[in-house]
């Protein structure tokens, strides 16, 4: 392909927009559970022009947009707010959770590197349920990770287990609020007391839950505290691509203190261009995804916020009882916000997601870790409000269909190839792919037989069967 030797009309260039698009799941059905944080076409309409008014802006350096400080550090002030920090608190517009959690660890690293130089390979412990953001941040930064299995019936963080594997090395502790996966909330007192009295620096990834827990709190949720009005907190991540409403690109790293955010930033005068100060991750990075978030919060208001979390909250029980109702299937843990997960002893579940897709839901898939089972995963959102009796009875007849279905005959084939080829399997990643049936770039219709593989395989081997496959599709 090459770039075209003159310009197309821009109805042209629509039109192969939406050509590319047609296969691309449908947001707006209310069929989706995550991905896509839909407030509705009012709100989302008010963000895209205010998104659109600052795309041009060039969050760069604050000293030529002053309007960008201002519209980041109002966010702040109203998180900090939210999450019951005092004046001290301060932190940065970012990315996503992603970029929020990379901050921590890097502010993290950094501290101990000045104040505990003797520290030569800095580890962090993580819970089971931690973000995978967080083992990413290790990879970066060079941080050794010791993760602890998290208590197999509540999915908590294991306490007693984290006490016992700190080490003088240990520099960074975490806790969700809630997890992604089982949706529950870890204990953060605990751990973060923990981490205060040894002086390990703790991070809540409050990432789903710092903007929504305080709704449900005010709602009459037992939510146990998990903010800055804990003193063992020092940083927390809170996303605002996620149940703020903001247009993706949006997230808060706070730290409780200036003295330890200095540590998240980067200043380099040793070239010949600009002095470069970035106190995050990107450098040149658009206003457009700032300002809309900004006007997203002050569009929506506290009321609309309080009403939004109320309808969540009422579909997550329909839908956590329309499951518990369902014989065959089981929730893990006992769910705390609007995330959840369940399994069965019985299903397959691959064919259930598949059998779901084919009624137009999309519902996700987690493999199975350590000793818990595969299970499907549901963030259950605002545009799912008024489908969740549509949900549960399609999830039954779904249950009911998968229960017939064939299940390993890919693997088994699967299971021949690496028997046969040992350690050379991987290079053999097309041959795997075309007996997969994904072929020119695209995914098989019924990815069940295509999980059932990757379920069965060590998490090693996943990571590296998943990396050559996107190596592959990621090639034009
Ligand atoms: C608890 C938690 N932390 C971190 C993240 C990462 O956020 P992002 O996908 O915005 O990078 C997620 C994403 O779902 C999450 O659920």
């Amino acid at each position: 392909m090459k770039i075209p030797s003159s310009g197309m009309k821009d109805a042209e260039v629509f039109a192969k927009l939406d050509e590319y698009r047609k296969d691309d799941v449908d947001w707006s059905s209310g069929r989706v559970f995550g991905y896509v944080f839909d407030p509705g076409k009012e709100i989302m309409d008010f963000a895209k022009k205010v998104y659109n008014k600052f795309l041009t802006e060039n969050a760069l350096d604050f000293s030529v947009y002053p309007s960008l400080l201002r519209l980041e550090n109002d966010l702040v002030a109203m998180l900090r707010d939210h999450l019951r920090g005092d004046d001290q608190v301060v932190g940065n517009f970012t990315s996503g959770g992603t970029e929020s959690i990379l901050l921590a660890v890097k502010a993290a690293r950094d501290y101990f590197r000045l104040h505990r130089p003797e520290i030569e390979t800095p580890e962090m412990i993580l819970p089971s349920t931690a973000h995978a953001a967080f083992h990413k941040a290790a990879h970066y930064f060079g941080i050794k990770t010791v993760t602890i299995p998290v208590d197999s019936g509540t999915f908590r963080a294991d306490v007693k287990e984290t006490e016992k594997n700190i080490t003088g090395n240990t520099i960074f502790m975490t806790g969700s609020a809630p997890s992604y996966t089982q949706g529950v909330i870890d204990p953060i007192a605990k751990l973060s007391d923990i981490a205060r009295q040894k002086g390990i620096w703790f991070h809540t990834d409050a990432c789903m839950g710092g903007f929504l827990l305080p709704y449900f709190k005010r709602l009459g949720r037992a939510v146990p505290d998990f903010d800055f009005s804990l003193p063992g907190v020092n940083s927390i991540s809170v996303d605002l691509h996620k149940y703020a409403y903001a247009p993706k690109g949006a997230s808060l790293i706070l730290h409780r203190t200036p003295d330890l955010r200095k540590f998240q930033m980067f200043a380099f005068s040793r070239w010949l261009g600009y002095t470069m100060i970035n106190p995050t991750v990107q450098s040149t990075k658009s206003g457009g995804p700032l300002a809309a978030a900004w006007a997203v919060l002050n569009y929506v208001g506290d009321d609309k916020y309080l009403e939004f979390a109320k309808n969540k909250l009422e579909a997550t029980r329909e839908i956590r009882e329309g499951i518990e109702s369902i014989p065959e299937l089981y929730l893990l843990g006992q769910p705390e916000m609007t995330l959840l997960s369940f399994s069965s002893r019985e299903v397959n579940i691959f064919h259930i997601i598949d059998e779901m897709h084919e009624r137009g839901w999309y519902i996700q898939p987690s493999f199975s870790y350590q000793n818990i089972p595969a299970n499907i995963h549901l963030s259950i959102n605002l545009s799912n409000v008024g489908r969740t009796g549509e949900f549960i009875s399609d999830l039954k007849e779904s249950v009911k269909k998968a229960k017939t279905m064939p299940s390993g005959q890919l693997l088994s084939g699967v299971r021949e190839m690496m028997d046969e080829q040992g350690e050379d399997f991987l290079e053999n990643v097309d041959s795997l792919m075309a007996l997969a049936g994904m072929e020119q770039g695209r995914l098989p219709e019924r990815m069940a037989p295509v999980n059932e593989v990757l379920d069965s395989m060590s998490p090693q081997w996943r990571e590296k069967i998943l990396l050559e496959v996107t190596n592959r599709f990621f090639h034009p």
